[in-house]
């Protein structure tokens, strides 16, 4: 795995420390995020909307998406839905909302993360399975060209259904922070197969800088210090 691993009591409260620190710390006026899916990541944005809220200008902010399930925006497993519900809605207007949409050209996309040029923070979580986004073991987009940010993607092993838009490696690279949340015990194989250095889809992330937020529930054992 690359980057740091920082075990932490409150993962949605050291997220939103984090995403602050990071828009105070913006070397742009405006602040480029992409956003993950999954109810870890619903925790963080409900947390970022209660406490981050005041201290981020939304106004400069630029939302994308790190992957998005091919289903219509108001579907149940949208991932911009649940962005919208958990923090957007709850924060007032930024500057501009860029959603994953399957059925337009990944060109479109590509483009749009080609005039951002760098994202200040690329937020992710953690599957049982060790992926991340829709980087699914085994799948297609783990080998996606370089020049390629964004993809279409399946689970060849059909556990992570719908097909999917995701980041590449290569559109995750361009973060100035790749923001890991891993939360609760059901995360810990993953975790420590990652930290063992197994070769898992989450484990081959890169960015300018790569920081873990776990909890203690999913935390490496070899990490946790006997209390
Ligand atoms: C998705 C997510 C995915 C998620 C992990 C963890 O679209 O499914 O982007 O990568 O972050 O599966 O999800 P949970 O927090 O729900 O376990």
């Amino acid at each position: 795995m690359n980057g740091e691993l920082r075990i932490v009591d409150d993962v949605a409260a050291a997220f939103a420390r984090e995403v602050v620190a990071a828009f105070l710390e913006r070397p742009g006026e405006e602040f480029d995020i992409a956003l993950s899916g999954g109810e870890t990541a619903r925790a963080c944005y409900e947390r970022l909307a209660a406490e981050g809220g005041h201290a981020i200008d939304w106004l400069a902010v630029n939302v994308f998406w790190g992957d998005e399930r091919c289903v219509p925006p108001d579907d149940p497993d949208s991932n911009e839905l649940l962005a919208r519900q958990a923090l957007l809605e709850r924060v007032g207007a930024a500057n501009a909302v860029y959603p994953m949409r399957c059925e337009e050209s990944l060109d479109a996309y590509q483009l749009r993360l080609g005039e951002v040029g760098r994202l200040d923070v690329v937020h992710l979580g953690l599957g049982p399975d060790g992926h991340t986004a829709s980087l699914f073991p085994g799948s297609a987009a783990l080998d996606a060209d370089d020049c390629l940010l964004v993809t279409f993607n399946e689970d060849p092993s059909g556990r992570n259904k719908h097909r999917r838009m995701t980041l590449t490696y290569a559109g995750i690279a361009r973060a100035r922070l790749a923001l890991f949340t891993v939360a609760g015990e059901a995360k810990r194989a993953a975790m420590e197969a990652v930290y063992a250095g197994e070769d898992l889809p989450a484990g081959r992330v890169k960015a300018e800088r790569v920081l873990w937020l776990v909890d203690r529930d999913a935390a490496p054992r070899a990490l946790l210090q006997p209390h």
